[in-house]
């Protein structure tokens, strides 16, 4: 059911939440208070961004588990939502792409585990254009009253129970989903709310915008350069931020199709599957569209590592389909 069709547009975050939490008579309230601990600190984090001060832009001087140079916003807000998620007591374990290892918040008995990237676009962050955040929740196969463990965080993508993104844009928005639709939030900054403003966000079917590094295009597999020729025939238009978060959402309100495929170098892609692919697979399935690797689904990937990488296509329904297509021809 989704209840936000009953829910007008304007209805704080605060109490959509607590609404929908009204439709599930067993829901105990932690999900529900996870995601405004992911609410506060995204609040947090858009206010740091738009300072754009000292003590945020520039480079840290240290590199990540990727091998990244972490820009200052990087760190900000990688602390941002680990306090917010340690102090809201309801997550025991997180993954975040800023760190190697597992982060244990000392919430033994918290029943979710949060996979996030607390800042996506780092190319972007310094020079006022759009990042993002995106997270993932899990429930734990672990008893509680111990740290969550490995195999609690290697869970497939169609475990989720939420999953969402923050853009931090023109304007800040949350957008989320906990099974039931996708419905987007808009941040007004002078109340210090998050307000409905998409409500059960469609991608549409098909649309006429693609999303690549086409600077890569030499190394794409075969069914990707021949997909990419066609979007060139069919005159579509190149459309490519390089913030995953900022890409995909132009393309869940308008329709189109982002790929990060894999290379001859790098067979496995760029992105993350854990905490970039698997969460806006979620999102973009439920808003109608498709998330795969070219070929197979991404929420059906069994993880084996933490930061593993994925090839990412994902979209509007019919252009999926047309890449895998091409794919397996
Ligand atoms: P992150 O900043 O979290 O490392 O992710 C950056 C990602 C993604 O946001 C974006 O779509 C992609 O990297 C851009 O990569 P290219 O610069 O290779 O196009
Ligand atoms: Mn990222
Ligand atoms: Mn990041």
């Amino acid at each position: 059911m989704n209840d936000a069709l009953a829910l007008p547009v304007g209805t704080t975050l605060d109490r959509f939440i607590m609404k929908k939490q009204e439709d599930f008579p067993f829901a105990t309230g932690e999900l529900s208070q996870l995601l405004r601990d992911i609410a506060l600190a995204a609040k947090i984090v858009s206010r740091e961004i738009s300072r754009a001060d000292q003590d945020t832009v520039g480079k840290f001087g240290k590199q990540n588990i990727q091998g990244e140079d972490q820009q200052k916003l990087d760190v900000i807000a990688n602390i941002r939502f680990i306090r917010a998620l340690r102090n809201g007591g309801e997550v025991c374990t997180i993954v975040s792409e800023e760190e190697e290892n597992l982060i244990h918040t000392g919430n033994s008995h918290a029943k979710y585990i949060v996979a996030m990237d607390p800042l996506d676009g780092s190319s972007n962050i310094d020079v006022n254009i759009p990042t993002g955040t995106i997270f993932g929740i899990y429930r734990r196969l672990s008893d509680g009253g111990q740290e969550g463990t490995l195999e609690d965080c290697l869970q497939k993508g169609t475990q989720q129970v939420a999953a969402g993104y923050i853009l931090y844009g023109a304007s800040t928005m949350l957008v989320y989903t906990t099974g039931c639709g996708v419905n987007g939030f808009t941040y007004e900054p002078s109340l210090g709310e998050f307000f409905l403003s998409h409500p059960d966000m469609k991608i549409p079917d098909r649309g006429k915008q693609y999303s690549c590094n086409e600077a890569n295009v030499s190394d794409f597999p075969l069914g990707i350069q021949n997909y990419l020729a066609f979007c060139k025939e069919q005159k579509y238009s190149s459309r490519y931020i390089g913030s995953l978060v900022a890409d995909f959402h132009r393309n869940l309100l308008k329709g189109g199709i982002y790929f990060y495929p894999g290379s001859s170098k790098n067979k496995t892609g760029k992105l993350r599957l854990l905490y970039e692919c698997n969460p806006l697979a979620f999102i973009a399935e439920q808003a109608g569209g498709q998330a795969t690797d070219g070929i197979d689904r991404i929420l059906d990937k069994e993880p084996s590592e933490l930061h593993e990488r994925c090839p990412l296509v994902i979209g509007s329904s019919e252009m999926i389909d047309k890449v895998r297509k091409y794919m397996t021809l």
